[in-house]
C-alpha cells in the first residue's frame, strides 16, 4: 500500500485538515504523557538552515514517544552524490516517517515517490504546508473559525504565500495578496484558487478590513544574492502600524519567522498587541504532533 504523504496541504482533504487543527489544540492541552509513536523513528533531511522546523519536529516526536535522526547533506552520502531515490529506499526501511527540507519542491516529490513511509515537506521553494497548520491553529485559538475571513498577504509571492493560496481553498477563507510586480505567486495556483484569492499590488487594498495580516521575508533562503534588489522592490510592502490600522480593529498579525524588523515588518507591529508570532511558532510543535500522529499513528 502506498503511504500518505504531506507534500502540500492538498494532500489532505478539508475534513482531514480540520481534524488536524482540532487534534493540535487537544494535544496542546494534554497534561499527561501521550506516546502513541513509542519506538517510532523520524528521519530528518535538511538541505537548508532551520530553527523552528527542526526543533519542533525533534521535540514533537520525542513527546509522542519516538526519536529522531537528523541528516544534513554535509554529513550524509547525499552530499557526496548518492542518488536521492537510493537514500529514500534505504531510509524508509529503517525509519517510520521522514521530513525533508529542500531547495527544489521536485526533490520532495521525487523522494516521496521512492519512499515506503510517509514523507512530510518541511519547506521547499514552492510550499511550506507545516507552517500553515500552525498558522490556522493560531487563528482558531485566538479568533475562532477562519472560514469566511479575509486574510491579507503582504510581500513576496513565495513558498509561504503559495501555501496560503492552498489554505484559502481548503479552509475556505479569502486571501488578498499584495506583492510587487514581478514577485507574484505561480499564475496557475492563483487561477485554480478562483474566488478564494485576489491578486494585486496595493498593500492598502489587501490590508483594508482584513482579519489577519501576514508577511514573510523579502529574500528567502537561496535568494541571498538578490537581497539588495529585493529590498528596493519591496520597500513599499512593509507591514507598518499605519497598514495594520486599515485592517479590522481586532485583526491579528502573523509571520512564520525568522523576521527582519524594519524590512518586511516594523518592530512595533512584530512586538505589538496584534502580533501572535510567538504562539504561531509554538504551534509548529502541536500541529506537527497532530500531523505525525495522523500519518504514523
Ligand atoms: N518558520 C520556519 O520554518 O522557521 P525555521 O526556518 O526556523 O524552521
Ligand atoms: N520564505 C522563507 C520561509 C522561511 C521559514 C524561506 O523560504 O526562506
Amino acid at each position: 500500500m502506498k503511504p500518505r504523504h504531506f507534500l502540500t496541504l492538498r494532500d489532505l482533504s478539508p475534513q482531514e485538515l480540520r481534524h488536524l487543527i482540532d487534534r493540535a489544540i487537544a494535544l496542546k492541552a494534554l497534561k499527561a504523557p501521550y506516546e502513541p509513536l513509542r519506538n517510532k523513528l523520524l528521519g530528518m533531511i535538511f538541505e537548508k538552515a532551520s530553527t523552528r522546523t527542526r526543533v519542533s519536529f525533534e521535540a514533537g516526536i520525542v513527546q509522542l514517544g519516538g526519536a529522531a535522526v537528523f541528516l544534513s547533506p554535509r554529513d550524509s552520502q547525499l552530499g557526496r552524490g548518492e542518488p536521492l531515490e537510493d537514500t529514500a529506499r534505504v531510509m524508509s526501511r529503517m525509519v517510520d516517517l521522514i521530513v525533508l527540507r529542500t531547495h527544489r519542491h521536485d526533490t520532495v516529490v521525487h523522494f516521496a515517490n521512492h519512499s515506503a513511509v510517509p514523507v512530510i515537506n518541511g519547506l521547499t521553494d514552492r510550499f511550506h504546508p507545516c507552517q500553515l497548520l500552525a498558522d490556522v491553529q493560531t487563528y482558531v485559538e485566538h479568533r475562532g473559525d477562519i472560514r469566511g475571513r479575509k486574510v491579507a498577504w503582504i510581500g513576496d509571492g513565495n513558498n509561504m504565500c503559495q501555501s496560503y493560496i492552498n489554505a484559502a481553498v481548503l479552509f475556505d477563507f479569502h486571501l488578498h495578496i499584495a506583492c510587487p510586480s514581478g514577485y507574484e505567486p505561480e499564475a496557475q495556483l492563483v487561477a485554480e484558487a478562483g474566488d478564494h484569492v485576489t491578486l494585486g499590488h496595493d498593500p492598502k487594498a489587501a490590508a483594508r478590513d482584513a482579519d489577519l495580516v501576514v508577511t514573510d521575508v523579502w529574500a528567502s533562503m537561496g535568494q541571498e544574492e538578490e537581497q539588495q534588489q529585493r529590498i528596493a522592490a519591496f520597500r513599499d510592502f512593509q507591514v507598518t502600524p499605519a497598514l495594520m490600522a486599515l485592517a479590522k480593529p481586532d485583526a491579528l498579525f502573523m509571520h512564520c519567522l525568522p523576521a527582519h524588523r524594519g524590512e518586511e515588518v516594523a518592530a512595533e507591529v512584530l512586538e505589538g498587541p496584534q502580533s501572535v508570532v510567538w504562539d504561531e511558532a509554538e504551534n509548529r510543535l502541536h500541529a506537527q504532533k497532530a500531523l505525525m500522529e495522523f500519518l504514523a499513528g
